[in-house]
């Protein structure tokens, strides 16, 4: 599955490549080679169930994700980082920044395999992504919707300092809106560390 990637993205444009390490975490941009580990994720129907429709995703499915992450990733110098631990290397899952066409802007967005779940790594994840936004995107707000139903993901909202604005609806789900405006943010003391390098190498 991987290799059919590979070969499409050889000869794409080199753009910035933003690598952020944290505390535990590795947030770097995702590569071809990541599709096996992101299947095994998407395969599972408890990671899923509070995205989209809240069906497991089949590998095609998770191809033409990983393929979407990627495309934004090159189009906008930012999106969706591939995270992993820095102690071990494996792929956790995704954070990142995301802007769908309903949405009422730049969005928080994460997805973890079940395994790193309640060790705080979303949290720390997610704090780090914030802060690119807001010191080197310059964003004036950053929002995030949830399925009103996903208490875990609230509760990450709300470790991070996001505040509920409105029940809402978007792509025809029920969800809840938050945001966090940049006037309100402050940088965490946790471990934060750019690094920025031309993508080609990284993806290759
Ligand atoms: C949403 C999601 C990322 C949240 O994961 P999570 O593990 O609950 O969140 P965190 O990584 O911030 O961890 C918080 C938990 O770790 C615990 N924890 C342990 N060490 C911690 C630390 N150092 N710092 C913070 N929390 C810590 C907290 O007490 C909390 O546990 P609790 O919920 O039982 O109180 C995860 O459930 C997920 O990937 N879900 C599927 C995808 C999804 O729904 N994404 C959102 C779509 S909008």
């Amino acid at each position: 599955m991987a290799a059919s990637l590979t070969r499409e993205d050889a000869g794409r444009p080199a753009v910035r490549a933003p690598q952020i390490e944290t505390a535990r975490l590795r947030l770097r941009p995702f590569a071809p080679t990541d599709l096996d580990a992101l299947c095994r994720i998407t395969a599972d129907p408890e990671v899923m169930r509070y995205i989209g429709d809240g069906r497991a995703l089949t590998p095609e499915e998770t191809e033409a994700s990983l393929r979407n992450i990627m495309d934004a990733f090159r189009r906008r110098g930012y999106g969706r980082w591939a995270v992993e631990e820095k102690a071990g290397g494996a792929l956790l899952g995704y954070c990142g920044l995301g802007l769908p066409a309903e949405s009422p802007g730049v969005e928080l967005v994460y997805m973890l395999a079940r395994s790193a779940w309640g060790r705080g790594l979303a949290t720390e994840a997610s704090v780090a992504v914030l802060r690119y936004a807001f010191e080197e995107l310059g964003l004036e707000r950053v929002y995030a919707l949830t399925m009103p139903g996903n208490v875990r993901s609230r509760r990450v909202l709300e470790r991070v300092g996001m505040e509920y604005l409105r029940d809402d609806c978007y792509f025809g789900y029920a969800c809840v809106c938050y945001a966090l405006e940049r006037a309100r943010w402050r940088p965490g003391p946790g471990l934060y560390r750019l690094r920025t390098e031309e993508a080609g190498a990284a993806l290759r």
